[in-house]
């Protein structure tokens, strides 16, 4: 999608964490109606695909208002046998505690992660506060969001059975160093899972969803959002300058995983890569 025009997304952490704290609170609904609700079908393939089982620990970075990691424990409860840490022992007052409210990331490098199923995490505080309602709502357990940066992710290497972001990587300044902390915390033979925009490569869709992507939606979003920093001109700018397919993959590789295959949906507007730890 590059073209003379193209403008350098500036994703330097303050202006991504300002772009998303403005738009946190219309931002569920921002996505339903710019993608006439596909985003939920997008999720919901990728955790079908992912199949994440009761007894994994797993962590969904990049999570906003919890949508993913959300989906990923309904997936988990429902393939319930007796999840893994139920029966750990841990400290009563530590298990009460887990999940009632967002942790902060040094309160997240005293964690024991024992009793959690799901970690959330995400460096945009507005974003996560509207998850920890939501799932407070939806009165799950098991769960915990947390305040940190992908890039410095406060969980010991080797913790996860399966890493997850959707929409997120994108955002993230450093792609490869998103995807080797990804990787880092993810347990040797777990698996790396990136949901994200792609742009189809089938003729006339390319066309039409080029137009709409550029021309369309950032107007719309705008008009809805009022949001003063732009955010959603940034957005097809950003997956314009975003690697896509076999480039993405390949960086996936570079973080250390293997065998990554990827999936497009629906036609490519979105894709799911998924690589394991090798
Ligand atoms: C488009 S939203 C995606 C949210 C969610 N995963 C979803 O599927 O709707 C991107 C999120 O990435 C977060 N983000 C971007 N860069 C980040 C970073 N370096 N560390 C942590 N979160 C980051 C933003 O705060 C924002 O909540």
């Amino acid at each position: 999608m590059s073209n003379s025009q193209t403008v350098v997304v500036d994703k330097s952490g303050h202006k991504v964490r300002q772009m998303f704290a403005e738009i946190a609170p219309k931002y569920d609904l921002m996505n339903h109606v710019l993608s006439m609700n596909v985003d939920r079908w997008w999720r919901w393939r990728t955790v079908a695909r992912l199949a994440p089982q009761s007894d994994w620990q797993v962590l969904d970075v990049c999570t906003g208002t919890g949508d993913l990691a959300l989906a990923l424990l309904k997936k988990m409860k429902a393939s319930a046998k007796q999840p893994r840490n139920q029966s750990t022992s841990i400290a009563g007052s530590e298990t009460e505690q887990l999940g009632k409210r967002i942790l902060s990331s040094d309160e997240a490098r005293q964690q024991s992660w024992s009793g959690v199923q799901v970690v959330a995490s995400d460096f945009c505080r507005p974003m996560l506060e509207i998850g920890q309602k939501k799932a407070e709502r939806q009165n799950v357990s098991r769960l915990q969001f947390v305040e940190a940066d992908s890039l410095q992710l406060p969980f010991p290497s080797e913790q996860f059975d399966l890493v997850t972001v959707a929409f997120g990587l994108r955002n993230v300044s450093d792609t490869l160093g998103g995807l080797q902390e990804m990787a880092r915390v993810t347990r040797t033979g777990g698996r790396v899972g990136v949901l994200e925009f792609t742009m189809p490569r089938v003729w006339p869709l390319s066309s039409l969803y080029r137009f709409y992507f550029l021309r369309v939606l950032p107007r719309i979003g705008q008009w809805f959002a009022k949001n003063r920093s732009e955010a959603y001109s940034y957005l097809p700018e950003s997956v314009g300058q975003f690697p896509q397919y076999e480039q993405l993959s390949a960086l996936m590789n570079e973080a250390g995983l293997n065998d990554v295959k990827f999936y497009p949906m629906t036609l490519g507007l979105a894709t799911l890569y998924v690589g394991t730890k090798a």
